[in-house]
C-alpha cells in the first residue's frame, strides 16, 4: 500500500524516521510529507535515504518558478495515488489545521484533498494536549471518521511529565494496519430498501410542510451498505445530496409517494432501513391557486398520512424491518413502544432538538431498541460510523433469522 507519512514540527520528528523504516519492512511504500517546522528538528534527507524517495515539503517552498508551480498541483496527484494518510508526529497545530479545513501548507492541502483513511499521531507539551481547544480539534477529527493514536504518558521534552509523548511505533503501525484493512463484503447478497430524508407536502402550488431532516444518516446509511457489498435501492425525500455511486435512487416528494415507491420495491428488499423522516401530517387539501392573503388569520386542516412503517410492519414477510425514532424526550421508551407497535426487528432512536446531533448535523449518537428487551447505545461518531454501527446489528438479526 502507498502511505503519505505526514511529519510535523515537533521534537518527537526523529522517531518518524524509525516509524518510515517499519512501514517500508511492512511491505509499504511511504512518501514522506514535512512541514517547514519539522524541517528545522530532522533534515529531509533523512527521509529521502531512508525511503528511497524525494521528501516533499512546503508548498511554496521551492525557488524555482515552475517547480512552485507543479508542486501546488502535486498535492492533489499525491492524495489520489495513496492509500492512507499518516500524520505522526501530530502537532497541535497542524490538529488545528485539519480539524477547521486550513490549507495554508502542503500537508494540510494534501488533507483536504485526501479521501481515504487518516491516521493521527499527535505529540506535544501535556497542557497543551490538555487544553481545551486541543481537545476539541481531536473530538472533531474523530468525529469524522479519522484514527487518533492517544499520546502516551511519560517525560516530556519540556522537563514534565504526563500525556503528551508520541505513541510507541509499534500501536501506530498496528493502527495503520487496522484502517488498511480490507473493507468488509459482509452485505453480499442483501438487497437493502432505504428511505431517507423529509417528505413535503403540498399546502398550494408555492408551499409545503416539511421538517428538519437533511437526508444525511440515510445517505451515509446508503453509502456504507454499498460498500459492504449490498444492492441498494434508495427513496429519497427532497435533499441536497449527492446519490452515492450505484445506489438505485427512487426520487419522490409525499408521504404518499414514498409509500408507493416503497412497496413497488418491496419484493426485491430483504431488508428495510425506514430512515425517512416522513411528514406525520398533510394539508386536507391542496389549493390550486396561490392562497392570497387577506389580512386575517388562516387555518390549515391537516390530515394523517400514511403510516408507511406500521403498514410493512403488516406487510414485512420474513425480511428484516428497521425504523428510527427521533425523540425528544423518554427516549428509551417511545422506542420500544414504537419497536412493538409497528412489528419492527429494531428502531434506531436519536434524541432530536439538541445542537451537535440529529437533524442536520454531521455527528450522530443513536442507540438501538431490540426484540431482546436490550437498549445498546452507540459512542457519539459521524454518521458514516455511526451507519456502520446500525448495520453490525443489522448483520447480526440477519444471520440469525432463517430466510428466504
Ligand atoms: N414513519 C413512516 N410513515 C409515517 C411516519 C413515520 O414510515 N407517516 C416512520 C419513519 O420513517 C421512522 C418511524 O416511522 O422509521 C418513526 O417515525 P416518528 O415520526 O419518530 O414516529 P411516529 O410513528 O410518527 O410516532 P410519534 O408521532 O409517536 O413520534
Amino acid at each position: 500500500m502507498r502511505i503519505v507519512l505526514g511529519i510535523s514540527g515537533g521534537i518527537a520528528a526523529y522517531k518518524a524516521a524509525e516509524l518510515s523504516r517499519q512501514l517500508i519492512r511492512n511491505g509499504h511504500e511511504v512518501q514522506a510529507v514535512m512541514t517547514r517546522a519539522a524541517e528545522e528538528f530532522v533534515r529531509p534527507l533523512t527521509f529521502a535515504s531512508l525511503t528511497g524517495r524525494k521528501v516533499i515539503t512546503d508548498i511554496f517552498s521551492s525557488a524555482s518558478p515552475d517547480a512552485t508551480l507543479s508542486s501546488a498541483v502535486e498535492h492533489i496527484g499525491v492524495a489520489q495515488e495513496s492509500d492512507l494518510l499518516l500524520v505522526a508526529p501530530a502537532t497541535a497545530n497542524t490538529l488545528a489545521k485539519f480539524a477547521h479545513g486550513l490549507a495554508d501548507d502542503f500537508l494540510s492541502t494534501l488533507y483536504l484533498a485526501f479521501r481515504g483513511p487518516v491516521v493521527l499521531a499527535p505529540a506535544m507539551n501535556n497542557n497543551m494536549w490538555e487544553h481545551a481547544a486541543t481537545r476539541a480539534n481531536v473530538a472533531l477529527l474523530r468525529e469524522r471518521g479519522h484514527v487518533v493514536v492517544d499520546p502516551d504518558d511519560g517525560f516530556l521534552a519540556c522537563g514534565t511529565y504526563g500525556p503528551g509523548r508520541l505513541a510507541e511505533n509499534d500501536r501506530i503501525v498496528a493502527a495503520v494496519e487496522r484502517a488498511l484493512q480490507p473493507k468488509r463484503k459482509d452485505f453480499a447478497g442483501e438487497t437493502i430498501l432505504l428511505t431517507a430524508g423529509p417528505t413535503q407536502e403540498p399546502i398550494d402550488p408555492v408551499r409545503y410542510l416539511t421538517n428538519r431532516s437533511s437526508g444525511r444518516m440515510g445517505y451515509a446509511l446508503a453509502q456504507a451498505a454499498l460498500d459492504r457489498g449490498a444492492r441498494v435501492i434508495l427513496v429519497s425525500g427532497p435533499v441536497n445530496l449527492e446519490a452515492p455511486r450505484g445506489a438505485e435512487l427512487v426520487r419522490v416528494g409525499t408521504a404518499q409517494e414514498m409509500r408507493d415507491a416503497v412497496f413497488a420495491h418491496l419484493d426485491a428488499a430483504t431488508v428495510i432501513i425506514k430512515c425517512a423522516a416522513v411528514a406525520d401530517f398533510r394539508p386536507a387539501v391542496e389549493a390550486a391557486q396561490k392562497i392570497k392573503k387577506t389580512g386575517g388569520a388562516v387555518s390549515l386542516e391537516l390530515t394523517p398520512t400514511p403510516d408507511i412503517l406500521a403498514e410493512l410492519g403488516q406487510k414485512r414477510g420474513d425480511r428484516i424491518l428497521v425504523g428510527f425514532a427521533a425523540e425528544t424526550e423518554n427516549l428509551h421508551e417511545y422506542a420500544s413502544r414504537k419497536l412493538v407497535a409497528k412489528n419492527c426487528d429494531m428502531v434506531v432512536a436519536n434524541l432530536v432538538g439538541r445542537p451537535g446531533t440529529g437533524f442536520e448535523s454531521e455527528a450522530n449518537e443513536v442507540s438501538i431498541a431490540l426484540r431482546s428487551g436490550e437498549f445498546v447505545k452507540l459512542a457519539k461518531a459521524s454518521k458514516r460510523v455511526v451507519a456502520d454501527g446500525i448495520l453490525d446489528h443489522i448483520l447480526k438479526l440477519t444471520e440469525a433469522k432463517p430466510r428466504r
